[in-house]
């Protein structure tokens, strides 16, 4: 048997894949369209061992996500492939629509008719993992946390449409009885992240000495979840999770934007001197339109039903992402010569 990963050439998805092949003996299918943020070199080595088969699909088009499933015959699903830069959706919600909703709507169906063709062991083992990020339930003030039980309050297209396909899931869950599980996690970090997102876009902006832009005065506030400890809590979930659990994964790890970017400014400090310091490059400017203030997971539930906690040390954890940023050029110098050079995004302008 497989497991079936849609987005797995992106960030997350990748990392997930990395851990299948070392966790698992089965084989992994993954489904990604291979937009600007998915990248093939990030599954290269396990294609080559014969561990991983990617199909270049779009999970909008049912009538292939239906073949590429049947074909496959996962254990279970994890759903990754999505639209997932908040500044992208502000400049053009449509394709966030459609690749977040329909596209999701179309992976329920394609599962659930494999589902319902299942032997009964491998129906009850099945579960269609959705991976939806804590940015559905809104912003926090300066205190508390989100958990399973907080109310969706999206604020961005991205938000909204991850919401949409959150609503969803639960819906194959009550109506056709589709064994889903919902994740919502933090912001995750890690290696191969495409270099839109924070963390890599001040490491290549320290490298090439640019500036550095904070948005508004830098101080919100997300919980950083390493991709690694987010990848088992996914496996764990498709393993022993109950269907139609929702389980929210943080990486107990708040931290202020300026305190990022201030770390990554030490760090390129320690590794190119000569740059030294890296924070005279920071610049503020004009805040992202609808930017929520702050995020934070209590993940007591995943902890107390499958014993999932992260293990990663945020600090030694950033370091090593520098590291791999800089000893890893052939991976992101051809992304930003082909497809993004780091220009300010999402200005809602
Ligand atoms: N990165 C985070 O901090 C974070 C936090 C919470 C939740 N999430 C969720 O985790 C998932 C993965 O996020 P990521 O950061 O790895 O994203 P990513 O942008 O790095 O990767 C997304 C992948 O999906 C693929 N894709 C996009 N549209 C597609 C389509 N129509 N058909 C098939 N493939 C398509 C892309 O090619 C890419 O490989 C997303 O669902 C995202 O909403 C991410």
């Amino acid at each position: 048997m497989s497991w079936l990963v849609t987005g797995g050439a992106g960030f997350i998805g990748s990392a997930l894949c990395h851990y299948l092949a070392e966790a698992t003996d089965d084989r992994i299918v993954v489904i990604d369209k291979l937009t600007y943020a998915g990248n093939r070199q990030s599954l290269s080595s396990l294609e080559m061992d014969g561990r991983l088969e990617l199909i270049q699909a779009d999970i909008t088009d049912f009538p292939m996500m239906t073949e590429i499933v049947e074909k496959s015959a996962p254990r279970s699903i994890f759903h990754l492939a999505a639209e997932t830069h908040v500044d992208r959706s502000i400049d053009g919600p449509a394709n966030f629509v459609s690749t977040n909703v329909a596209g999701t709507c179309a992976m329920l169906e394609a599962a659930r008719n494999y589902h319902s063709g299942l032997a009964d062991s491998a129906k009850d083992a099945f579960r269609f993992v959705h991976v939806s990020t804590d940015e559905v339930f809104g912003s926090l003030g300066d205190t508390g946390t989100f958990s399973e039980t907080t109310p969706y309050a999206p604020s961005s297209p991205y938000s909204a449409s991850k919401a949409g396909a959150d609503h969803l899931v639960r819906a194959w869950f009550n109506t056709y009885g589709l064994p889903v599980i919902v994740s919502n996690c933090s912001n995750n970090y890690g290696l191969r992240q495409f270099p839109e997102k924070l963390i890599p876009l001040m490491i290549l902006k320290c490298l090439s000495g640019q500036s550095l832009p904070v948005y508004g005065q830098g101080l919100n506030v997300r919980d950083w979840l390493h991709a690694d400890d987010h990848a088992r809590a996914l496996l764990l979930m498709a393993q022993k999770g109950e269907p139609g659990e929702t389980y929210c994964v943080g990486g107990g790890a708040e931290r202020t934007n300026i305190w990022i970017v201030e770390t990554i400014c030490r760090l390129m400090d320690e590794r190119y001197p000569e740059n030294a310091p890296h924070n005279r490059l920071i610049e503020y400017v004009d805040d992202r339109p609808g930017h929520d203030y702050r995020y934070a997971i209590d993940a007591t539930k995943i902890n107390m039903s499958l014993g999932w906690a992260p293990s990663r040390d945020f600090e030694a954890g950033l370091a090593e992402t520098v590291d791999w940023y800089l000893s890893n050029e052939q991976w992101w110098k051809p992304l930003q010569d082909r497809v993004y050079a780091g220009e300010r995004l999402g200005s809602g302008t």
